[in-house]
């Protein structure tokens, strides 16, 4: 079974035991077999004022580590998207916060969780509200079309991090907020404990390390990153939560000391009209060099998507006639020059790198 398998075991387990009318419990002995053993039960992570009106079975399923819809600062009328929304207690908080106005989706991979979260949704009558079953790593909504992203220990379950980070700047709009709780590593931990599936379900072993994660959130075209640990787990907080990977996980719990903490992650998607847009104003031309190949195509849809990602203006010219190409000296084709500057040839940079080239040629 593969890593996404487990997880998705994992949780389809604990989704069913909420709905045979136990509850997902989250913390230490009581978790079933392997889950989120770093979660907090939700009293102690969210306000009792905002929980009121939340249905039951959201609040009991929770598995998060940390309250997003805090960190998020929703206001009415936003559209809010939860990366792996489980039971959906974050989906309905963030659904009061942003109000009729507003829209909350809920992404999750396990139809267990999802027939969970539809149920509270039925019973709660809430209906700015929509569950998407679907994977992180593959969104299944437009480009600009969120206003913040929120999670709650999810990210660190996925195999492929840069990706979901690269998502979810996709489907953000210019401006918009990546608010998330997630288990993140501040220290390395022993190899048993990174090689175990069940702690990988359990939100420790697939973590990132929190340089990691900012370089990550970076690359994917982030600006304004900061991680603010929320809490620090000592060795007997560790040693209570890998309990349910074994007695060999248990045993190196002292060499966990604090190198495993649940965090607030935040960044933003840069804006039109801020800085950034300066910068962008400041692009004149992009010149796609190449004589109309399939590749010249694929860079032209490419540099087009990056455009309408950043939501800026700018000329895109192509350069088909071979002496025009020459000039700028490139061996291979298809070639990139934003403001006369090459920036790839014979290669067709992803969407995300194209975004970077242009907002770091805007700053010059
Ligand atoms: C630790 S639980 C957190 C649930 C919820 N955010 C909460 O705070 O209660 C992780 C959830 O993420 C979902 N999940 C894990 N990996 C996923 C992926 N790659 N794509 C979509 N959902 C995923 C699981 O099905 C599960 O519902």
């Amino acid at each position: 079974m593969d890593i996404k398998d487990v997880v998705k075991q994992k949780y389809s387990e604990a989704a069913l035991r909420v709905l045979e009318g136990g509850s997902s419990c989250c913390c230490g002995p009581k978790a079933p077999s392997g889950i989120a053993q770093t979660a907090r039960m939700s009293q102690e992570i969210y306000a009792a004022a905002d929980t009121a009106g939340v249905p039951t079975g959201a609040i009991v399923a929770s598995l998060g580590c940390g309250d997003p819809t805090a960190l998020a600062e929703l206001k009415p009328g936003e559209t809010v998207l939860d990366l792996g929304s489980g039971g959906g207690i974050d989906v309905f908080l963030s659904a009061k916060r942003v109000g009729p106005g507003g829209k909350v989706y809920g992404l999750d991979m396990t139809d267990e969780m999802l027939a969970l979260a539809r149920e509270n949704q039925m019973k709660a009558g809430v209906e700015n509200i929509e569950f998407l079953k679907g994977e992180i790593e593959n969104i299944p909504l437009p480009d600009n079309s969120i206003d913040v992203v929120i999670s709650n220990c999810v990210i660190n379950l996925s195999i492929d991090k840069g990706r979901v980070l690269r998502e979810a700047f996709r489907v953000l709009k210019p401006a918009g907020r990546f608010a998330v709780s997630d288990v993140v590593l501040c220290g390395e931990i022993p190899a048993t404990l990174r090689n175990s599936p069940e702690l990988w379900a359990g939100c420790v072993a697939g973590a990132m390390q929190e340089p990691k994660y900012k370089s990550e959130l970076a690359a994917a075209g982030f600006v304004d990153v900061d991680i603010e640990p929320t809490m620090v787990f000592r060795a007997a907080d560790v040693r209570e939560f890998l309990s349910a990977a074994g007695a060999e996980a248990v045993s190196v719990a002292d060499q966990a000391d604090g190198k495993i903490m649940s965090a607030f992650v935040r960044a933003t998607k840069p804006a039109i009209g801020g800085a950034d847009s300066k910068k962008k104003r400041a692009i004149s031309t992009i010149q796609i060099l190449g004589t109309g190949c399939a590749r010249c195509k694929d860079l032209t849809a490419n540099v087009e998507k990056a455009v309408q990602g950043l939501g800026i203006e700018a000329r895109v010219e192509k350069v088909t006639e071979i002496t025009e190409i020459m000039k700028f000296q490139i061996l291979m084709t298809p070639g990139l020059v934003i403001d006369g500057q090459v920036k790839a040839a014979g290669r067709i940079p992803p969407v995300e790198e194209i975004m970077q080239m242009l907002l770091a040629a805007g700053g010059n």
